[in-house]
């Protein structure tokens, strides 16, 4: 389990008595000591934090202070990230799906922009004319990881086949598009090392017909447990064979230990399981449901005793569960719950199904709390509705 600093554990049980239950709440001091991990395992990489993983301005501003650019997947997340006062330079804009729409949105600041297939390449061509690109190789690695992350496989919908890689940039160059190099992202939450030293490989061997680049943007995906020393070299030497300069999409291994949700016990009740009641669930933290992650509990209040529980939220869905079988002093009512390793696609991937309001986000300096985001009102639920 990964112990919080205690200073933030004393902070969130005090939290409770000053805001609204649920909410999410983060530690900077932890972010910020991941921003120096990474840097120091890989200092020549140019670092572009992907805020899909936790989207904040006020974590995206302090960010940026630390030197990173962001990593974007859709117009609105470019626009946020200009909005944090990030630099059109320094934002990159992933993805399979770039619409018309999105394209002539940004024709007055274009970011630098990753090209996911031929037609994308076409359509930045024509509306976003001369755009700096990179052309992003799918890699074809059956990738250890949950089916539904590993981006990297050859029938996954991302990128393009290395065979197809020479014929495209030569197509890009021909629009008048300014190719700056490739890119390569294999999945998230990879823990082996191996995953990694095979994808630099594919790229390796497209060298002799590729030549060249100024970028080699080696992606994201970095497990929490994942040994970064174990891939310094081998990127080290893929770098100095293009003659290129690193650029990584870090998030969840900046963001993820750094964040945790509260939510209170409501009740408890027993079917053929012993269940808590919970005032959270899958609404607001939906891994546990789409990808049957685990998120270690910590409560925060005292008592005497362990008995087994199922955690459910108030959803009507019977996969509404955020963790099964957890030991746990037996709490009263309105007792609170820490739900570990959530700060990263936690609150940025809560839903309002069910009108659920997105929760309360707090930022903890060191010092004390910031309010990154406020609880969503009840009104916005049908804001904008006839
Ligand atoms: N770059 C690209 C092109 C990506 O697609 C992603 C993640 C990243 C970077 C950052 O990956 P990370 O370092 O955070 O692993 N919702 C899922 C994770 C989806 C990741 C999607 N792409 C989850 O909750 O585990």
């Amino acid at each position: 389990m990964s112990a919080l600093n205690p200073g933030f554990l004393q902070a969130l049980k005090e939290a409770l008595a000053l805001y609204p239950t649920p909410f999410y709440a983060y530690d900077w001091t932890r972010v910020r000591e991941g921003v120096e991990r990474l840097k120091r395992a890989f200092p020549k990489a140019r670092l572009f934090y992907a805020l899909k993983a936790n989207p904040r301005l006020g974590l995206l501003r302090r960010l940026r202070a630390l030197g990173l650019g962001a990593e974007a997947v859709s117009l609105g997340e470019v626009l946020r990230a200009y909005r944090a006062g990030f630099l059109p330079e320094e934002v990159l804009w992933n993805g399979p799906v770039k619409t018309e729409e999105a394209l002539k949105a940004l024709q007055a600041s274009p970011p630098l922009v990753v090209l996911d297939s031929e037609g994308d390449l076409l359509r930045v061509a024509r509306l976003l004319p001369g755009a700096k690109v990179l052309l992003r190789v799918n890699p074809d690695l059956p990738v250890a990881t949950h089916p539904h992350l590993a981006t990297g496989r050859g029938e996954s919908q991302f990128g393009v086949l290395p065979e197809e890689v020479p014929r495209l940039l030569a197509l890009a160059r021909e629009r008048g598009l300014r190719v700056l190099g490739l890119h390569l992202h294999l999945g998230s939450k990879l823990e082996d090392p191996r995953d990694f030293l095979e994808g630099y490989r594919v790229l390796e061997g497209l060298f002799p017909e590729v030549g060249p680049v100024e970028v080699l943007d080696l992606g994201g995906g970095f497990g929490l447990g994942l040994d970064l020393k174990a891939l310094r070299e081998a990127m080290e030497a893929l770098a100095r064979l293009y003659g290129a300069e690193v650029f990584l999409e870090p998030g969840r291994y900046l963001v993820a230990q750094a964040g945790v949700l509260v939510a209170r016990v409501v009740g408890w009740k027993r079917t053929r399981r012993n269940y808590l009641l919970l005032e959270a669930g899958m609404t607001t933290l939906l891994r546990p449901a789409l990808y049957g992650a685990f998120h270690p509990v910590l409560p925060l209040y005292e008592g005497e005793g362990e008995e087994v529980y199922d955690l459910a939220g108030p959803a009507c869905e019977a996969g509404d569960v955020l963790a099964r079988g957890v030991a746990l002093p037996p709490p009263k009512e309105g007792d609170a719950l820490a739900f570990l390793e959530a700060g990263a696609y936690g609150a940025s991937m809560a839903l309002s199904y069910l009108d659920t309001p997105r929760p309360l986000e707090l930022l903890w300096t060191g010092e004390g709390f910031e309010v990154l985001r406020r609880r969503e009102p009840l009104e916005a639920l049908w804001e904008g509705e006839a």
